[in-house]
């Protein structure tokens, strides 16, 4: 099954006085279970395809569909129920002092009974690692652990989907680890299908799939190591290779015979048995 589905997608923002933008007969899918990773120049419509997704912006033409349920009025809050948003800014995604209470807001929004909210906290608490915070004061938490609330938060709803509109973007790199790391593990252990939205393309790499977007329209589309290989179709884009990639890059313009791996183990190897390789020569 789709876990979300554009056909024909049309859409324009309204709004006089700023750059147009638009996106025209878009077609873009997500199988259920899948990773996805987003990227893009800043401006290529990333967060308006996020926007979409969740129904926060609606099209002008075509369909959207999650979980088979039409993206309209009618079925808004379960799809809402279903996909799940985190965007950039952890202080702008929390609404209470106390992270447990933040944890809540959602899942009491959608008046469930208390003991099963409790469930709830518990479940999402751990699935982000942030059991121990509990009873914490959100305020006083890192980037990295006020993300991780966030994710909580949106976990609390049981999403079947979620989309992170680059979450990781304020981070610091222990930060941005932590995030990955929890998305990573959702994925795979809770079955959660994740489109991820980035511009470190070190993240990308953990994907199933990747998408480059640029002036709204999806331009690349595979595996993400693959996509890394058409380093001058993605400058043209105005993106770059994840470092590892940069670095092998580097190595090879430098007379050093390293594969193109974006593997950071098997490239420490290669280039410690081409130093053998030199020394005994
Ligand atoms: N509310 C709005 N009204 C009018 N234009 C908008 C609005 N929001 C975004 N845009 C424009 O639509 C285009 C796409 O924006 P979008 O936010 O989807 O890009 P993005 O790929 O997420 O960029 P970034 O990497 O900077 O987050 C941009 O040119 C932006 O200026
Ligand atoms: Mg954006």
């Amino acid at each position: 099954m789709h876990a979300i589905e554009f056909e024909n997608v049309d859409f324009a923002y309204s709004e006089e006085g700023k750059a147009e933008f638009c996106i025209k007969g878009l077609n873009f899918a997500v199988e259920e279970g899948e990773f996805v990773a987003v990227l893009g120049h800043n401006g290529s419509g990333k967060s308006t395809l996020a926007r979409l997704s969740n129904g926060i912006l609606v099209p002008d033409g075509g369909k959207i569909t999650a979980f088979g349920t039409p993206l309209d009025e009618k079925h808004l809050f379960d799809v809402r129920k279903q996909v799940g948003v985190v965007f950039q800014n952890p202080d702008n995604q929390t609404v209470a002092s106390i992270v447990e209470d933040d944890v809540a807001f959602g899942a009491e929004n959608v008046a469930l009974p208390r003991e099963e909210i409790g469930r709830r906290i518990d479940f999402a608490l751990k699935a982000v690692g942030m059991e121990a915070c509990r009873h914490a004061t959100v305020a006083r938490l890192s980037g990295g652990q006020k993300q991780r609330v966030a994710i909580a938060g949106v976990l609390a709803l049981k999403p079947r989907m979620m989309i992170l509109d680059e979450a990781t973007a304020m981070l610091d790199p222990k930060g941005r680890r932590e995030i990955t790391d929890v998305v990573l593990r959702l994925n795979k252990e809770e079955k959660i299908t994740v489109l991820l939205i980035t511009h470190f393309m070190e993240e990308a790499l953990l994907a199933d799939r990747a998408i480059v977007m640029n002036k709204g329209e999806i331009v690349m589309e595979g595996r993400p190591a693959e996509i890394f290989e058409r380093h001058d179709e993605l400058l043209t884009y105005n993106l770059t290779l994840p470092r590892i990639g940069l670095i092998c890059k580097r190595l090879r313009e430098g007379g050093m015979s390293v594969t193109d791996t974006l593997d950071i183990a098997s490239l420490a190897d290669e280039i410690a048995s081409d130093l053998k390789g030199g020394t005994a020569s």
